[in-house]
């Protein structure tokens, strides 16, 4: 997920105008801005390549969950939906709001698998949170009928999938609300920022409040706008959103080398005896940040992730031993360990996720690699690796 790959003159140059104009906030100081208003230039842009209504700039894609979620009234003691396999920061915007994470189970999607979901629904059930991990994406038709069915909330977390699709629509917009990192590691950066998208007029009311302490952003008289409600700081800065300006014109030129440099890859390894893809939807789009396929069992998969590291093919995952991306190792989330108190609606729910089985998901993960698929590569790189790949993987 490479955006810093190819940083650089046209991400330069947009961050000079901000420092030419001297102003580094999104809000206020119109008369100093000399037109400069990065954050703003970047939600449009967003909104219009998304084909959402409305996109608002954060400081992180998981400010980005958590003002989602804020926007559209989650708050204490209503459980979130999200899979065994995600980023920490799915289940850490869920407790920011005091809600409840609710872990169920992926299935060769590596996503959430629509019947684990319906298994956990529960009468305080408010959110399905989708997390279209490494480049593909959830089974998003499943999904909605769910949310539909329970009257629930379906937020798509598109933090490692932006440019994907499904049905035709880009991840993010086919949700209630969704939301997309612009961290250093994505496919497009700000260096830090996240945003959401939606085509809810009162979520992004909401979002553009909540996310800048409440305030309702009328007139240009910062000290006497009002806060119809509670809210926080999660603003982004112009700096930042003016490497995204450079970057979102670059998605889809990004885009296209990953998918080049993927399908030979995927070319090199989809026929060798034992060794599997991962199943993408009907009718969706990967953005081919990773390659992940299964190998037959655990101890292969071990040996595969050990053999490639060895045999110099960097940037290979085995997420079953990850600290960060899979459930295994989040005892801190299980056993509750918070520097302060955890509301009680946290602390009364959360303590059934220890018994929980997740072994439907073990069952894949525990066989999983991802590959990380770069921009940066030459064609002969990519010749290389992909020999690489095919040999050391034919051997095991
Ligand atoms: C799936 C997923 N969700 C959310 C996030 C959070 O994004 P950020 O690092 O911008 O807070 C990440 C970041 O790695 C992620 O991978």
């Amino acid at each position: 997920m490479p955006g810093f790959e190819l940083f650089g003159e046209l991400e330069r140059k947009e961050v000079q105008k901000v420092l030419d104009s001297g102003v580094l906030m999104r809000y206020g100081f119109d008369g100093m801005r000399n037109g400069q208003w990065k954050a703003r230039e970047l939600e449009n842009a967003l909104a219009n390549r998304m084909q959402t209504r409305y996109a608002q700039l954060v400081s992180s894609g998981t400010a980005a969950l958590t003002v989602a979620m804020a926007s559209a009234g989650v708050g204490a003691g209503d459980e979130v939906i999200l899979p065994t396999f995600t980023f920490v920061a799915s289940f850490e915007s869920v407790l920011a709001l005091g809600a409840v994470p609710v872990l169920a189970n992926i299935d060769d999607t590596l996503t959430l698998d629509p019947e684990s979901v319906r298994q956990a629904i529960t009468p305080r059930t408010k959110v399905i949170m989708p997390v279209h991990m490494c480049g593909s994406l959830a089974d998003l038709g499943a999904l909605t009928e769910i949310a539909k069915e329970h009257n629930l909330l379906l937020v798509e977390d598109a933090c490692q999938a932006i440019g994907g699709s499904y049905a035709g629509k880009p991840l993010g917009s086919i949700g209630d609300l969704g939301c997309f990192s612009f961290d250093y590691v994505k496919t497009i950066t700000c260096g830090e920022g996240g945003a959401l998208i939606t085509n809810n007029e009162a979520y992004y009311q909401n979002a553009d409040h909540f996310s800048d302490h409440g305030h309702d952003h009328v007139g240009n008289d910062r000290g006497a706008e009002t806060h119809p409600f509670l809210g926080y700081n999660y603003r982004i800065s112009e700096l930042n959103a003016a490497v995204g300006v450079a970057q979102i014109g670059r998605l889809d030129a990004f885009l296209e080398i990953q998918e080049k440099n993927y399908r030979t890859l995927e070319h090199a390894i989809q026929d060798i005896p034992g060794v599997s893809l991962r199943r993408i939807p009907d009718s969706g789009v990967q953005n081919y940040s990773f390659l992940n396929f299964f190998m037959p069992t655990e101890a292969k998969a071990r040996e595969a992730h050990k053999s490639l590291l060895a045999g110099g093919v960097d940037g290979c995952f085995y997420w079953y031993d990850n600290n960060w991306h899979y459930h295994r190792k989040w005892d801190h989330l299980k056993d509750q360990i918070s520097l302060g108190k955890l509301p009680h609606e946290v602390r009364d729910q959360l303590g059934r996720m220890k018994q929980q089985d997740f072994s439907l998901s073990d069952h894949w993960m525990g066989r999983t690699i991802s590959v990380l698929i770069k921009i940066g590569w030459t064609e002969e790189e990519v010749i290389d690796r992909a020999g690489r790949l095919q040999s050391i993987l034919r051997d095991i």
